[in-house]
């Protein structure tokens, strides 16, 4: 097993995640969707009928990855929110064939999706080197190790669109800071489409990402010492047409109090709602706005028949 280097910043989580709990609008950060349980669950969505995102970014990396590396020609490739790497492989061996110096680095909050990174990866090839950091991309960005040979980053899955303007922003702009000129950023983007398809994917007949969702409430009340019920709570994902985005809530069944370490405490009323994750759906015109805002542009664009999934290579501006 790979050692992994822990280069998180903790001090300010608690205090956020208890003032978001606070809020009138209740929320908890999405990431503590993600422990070892959350990790497992993820990657049981990705096989249901209904989640399309990652059948079609597969697909995508199928059909383009020896393109993808040809234009990139990357001696390391470093990935954001890897969670098993089993697409990210693809890449890997498309440029592996003629260049055998590859590194690969993940950065993920998560031991569980890092430690199923490293298998998959050492399954493609022995001897490439691997870095795991286990960290978070919106806080630990500006401890990535930076490196003279040419690099791309990973952003897949769709991730993006699991952050608000202002942190998309934040996160691009960041990244951008650790680019060299020769560097690319592939970034995969689910496209907004048929609003029954969407929810669909995040309501799935196992329920499967009800019990992802409910999870985060076990990770909160471990960190936290709180006393959540999951049983108190139902899973909700809706698609918010105004903002172009899914929004997961844990609705409350009934009126009850959640107490705190400190001995404060929160009501939280009956068919109340506890905002876990948004999803946003993006079209060009947001996307290439986010961009322009973060110092990048488009080189390629790589999209299914459907047009339902995005693989775009970015560079500097
Ligand atoms: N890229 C993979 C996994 C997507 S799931 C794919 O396309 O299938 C999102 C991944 O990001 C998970 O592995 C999760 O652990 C990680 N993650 C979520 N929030 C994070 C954060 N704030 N910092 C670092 N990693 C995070
Ligand atoms: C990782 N992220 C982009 C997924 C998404 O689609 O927003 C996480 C997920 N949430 C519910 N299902 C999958």
């Amino acid at each position: 097993m790979q050692k992994i280097l822990n280069i998180s910043e903790k001090r300010i989580l608690k205090k956020k995640t208890l003032s978001s709990l606070k809020n009138i609008f209740k929320s908890i950060p999405t990431k503590y969707l993600y422990d070892e349980k959350g990790s497992k669950l993820f990657e049981d969505i990705c096989n249901t009928k209904e989640y399309y995102l990652t059948r079609v970014e597969e697909k995508l990396l199928k059909k383009y990855s020896l393109e993808i590396v040809k234009l990139s020609q990357p001696e390391d490739i470093f990935e954001f929110g890897s969670g098993s790497s089993k697409k990210s492989v693809l890449l890997i061996s498309a440029r592996i064939k003629n260049f055998t110096q590859l590194s690969y680095s993940s950065l993920d909050i998560s031991d569980k999706a890092l430690n199923m990174s490293f298998d998959e990866i050492k399954k493609v090839n022995k001897s490439i080197k691997i870095n795991l950091f286990k960290g978070d991309f919106l806080n630990d960005l500006n401890k990535i190790y930076l490196v003279k040979k040419p690099r791309l980053f990973l952003f897949l899955g769709s991730t993006l669109g699991n952050f608000d303007d202002k942190l998309a922003i934040d996160f691009l702009g960041n990244l951008r800071k650790v680019m060299n000129k020769k560097d690319y950023l592939l970034l995969g983007l689910d496209m907004v489409k048929d609003v029954n398809i969407i929810t669909a994917a995040y309501n799935d007949s196992k329920g499967i990402t009800r019990k992802f969702n409910k999870n985060i409430l076990s990770v909160i009340n471990k960190k936290y010492q709180l006393n959540f019920k999951k049983n108190n709570f139902e899973h909700k994902a809706e698609f918010n047409s105004d903002k172009s985005q899914v929004e997961m809530f844990l609705k409350s069944k009934i009126k009850h109090n959640i107490e705190f370490s400190d001995n404060s405490n929160i009501q939280i009323e009956a068919g109340e709602r506890i905002l876990t994750e948004i999803s946003r759906k993006f079209s060009f015109t947001i996307i290439e706005k986010l961009l322009e805002k973060s110092g990048l542009k488009i080189e390629r664009k790589f999209q299914d028949n459907k047009k339902f999934y995005s693989l775009l290579l970015i560079r500097t501006t």
